[in-house]
């Protein structure tokens, strides 16, 4: 397909249509037609409900859904659903869950479940006028917004707060009208952006129809409604601790001291170096991104407040710290993370389903600490490694199938890859040679 080909009303078209459009762009359209049909559900009811997720859904994109046992979280036992596509993260998670399984395994708060979003607007009237009407407009903003809250208030939510935010320091007229909502167990971003809205309207109606506003709403330009992803009252703590001496199961040849002040001294550069704090935050984030794709949650969301939460001091850093006091090793993380166990994909995407049941039908607080949890799990595997023996031993070996699937490796020839390399180096051009020498010694 000539890609400058403008097509439109290309989402009307039926998903055929589509499809065929799409082909075009292959050389071999009959070999793509064969991957995209192979990928899409054999239960037309399942493809459907996938289809209606997203426009223009074509087929589908599978990653691999594993678990993590032996997950102590709050002295429960949670075999942990993740879904990534990353080769040693699962298998990271779960050694960490098994060397603080028989030391009292995670411990983790949840500070509050506050949400909040604004109304961004630029006021060129009187701030005084506006700052002086707000506990008026505030009335009317809770009022007009009742219908859409009452659901909420009655499960025992709603929203929290409101109030007026004058920013004129950091731009020119800007103000904005700043709510906290409680949004119970779902994730609430239609409920959130749907009073912010109405909101928007009261405010015009408001500054338009009151005479103590001069201009009327002339003054007012609205500019935006919506929730803010930096949800910092919305903040979950994981903590695991032992006796820096149990710490030599992974410390491997070196003493247990002197590993965990290396790893304390890796904790302080992701404190103090922006390089060094992205991949350290990455690495918490496979843990985290896994089970909250798992269980049908907003990754963006969640990744954009912990990285926002990183630079809330002005300075990007580590999301984890570590302390070693009293021959005792702690190793703590904090982040904020908005995530819900009703509504939105939780309770349409059968998977994401299975995962909430697998993990006993959570609370949304339970399931921060789960997640916050796996991401701990996954800092600390990868931390450990890092101060030891380095990733690439463990990571290649698992990146070892890829690499045979990649030169289409018989299961024999698998067999005896994987044995000739439990004890070598994995690398590509090794993998390379290895299969070519077997082929030619076995043909
Ligand atoms: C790789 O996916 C994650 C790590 O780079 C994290 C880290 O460096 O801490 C190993």
């Amino acid at each position: 397909m000539d890609q400058n080909v403008f097509i439109p009303g290309f989402s009307k078209l039926d998903r055929n249509k589509k499809q065929d459009l799409l082909l075009k762009g292959f050389e071999n359209p009959v070999k793509a037609a064969a991957v995209v049909e192979s990928y899409r559900h054999s239960d037309p009811a399942v493809q459907k409900l996938h289809d209606e997720f997203s426009e223009n859904t074509i087929t589908n994109y599978f990653l691999p859904y594993g678990v993590a046992p032996n997950f102590i979280v709050n002295d429960k036992m949670y075999m942990v659903p993740m879904v990534t596509e990353e080769s040693s993260v699962v298998a990271a998670a779960a050694r960490s869950a098994r060397f603080w399984y028989s030391k009292g395994g995670f411990n983790t708060e949840v500070n509050e479940l506050i949400k909040n979003g604004q109304v961004h607007f630029i006021w060129s009237g009187d701030p005084l006028i506006l700052k002086e009407t707000f506990p008026e407009l505030k009335e009317h903003l809770l009022e007009g917004t009742r219908n859409i809250t009452a659901n909420m208030v009655r499960r025992g939510g709603g929203i929290t707060d409101i109030e007026l935010k004058d920013k004129t320091e950091e731009m020119d007229g800007y103000f904005q009208i700043s709510a906290g909502f409680d949004t119970r167990d779902s994730m609430g971003a239609n409920f959130i952006n749907s009073c912010l809205e109405e909101f928007a309207v009261i405010l015009r109606d408001f500054v338009g129809s009151d005479r103590r506003f001069k201009n009327g709403d002339k003054d007012l330009r609205i500019i935006m409604s919506i929730l803010s992803n930096f949800t910092d009252n919305c903040l979950v703590t994981s903590v695991v601790r032992c006796n820096v001496k149990e710490l030599q199961e992974i410390a491997g040849d070196m003493p247990a001291e002197e590993f965990a002040l290396k790893f304390q001294q890796a904790m302080l550069m992701a404190g103090v170096d922006v390089h060094r704090a992205a991949t350290h935050n990455k690495g918490i984030f496979n843990g985290i991104d896994a089970v909250v794709i798992a269980t049908g949650n907003d990754f963006r969301a969640v990744e954009a407040a912990g990285h926002a939460w990183a630079a809330r001091e002005g300075r990007y850093k580590s999301l984890s710290s570590c302390s070693i006091e009293n021959g005792m090793f702690s190793l703590s993380l904090t982040l904020p993370m908005a995530v819900g166990t009703v509504g939105g994909l939780t309770g349409l995407h059968p998977m994401a389903k299975l995962s909430l049941e697998l993990l006993g039908n959570p609370d949304s607080s339970e399931l921060m600490g789960i997640i916050a949890s796996a991401g701990l799990a996954s800092n600390f595997a990868a931390v450990s490694s890092l101060v030891t023996k380095g990733i690439q031993s463990g990571h290649m070996k698992m990146h070892l199938s890829n690499i045979l699937n990649h030169f289409g490796a018989s299961d024999m020839e698998r067999k005896a890859a994987i044995e000739f390399f439990s004890t070598r180096k994995v690398g590509f051009s090794a993998v390379e040679k290895f299969l070519n020498n077997f082929r030619v010694n076995n043909d």
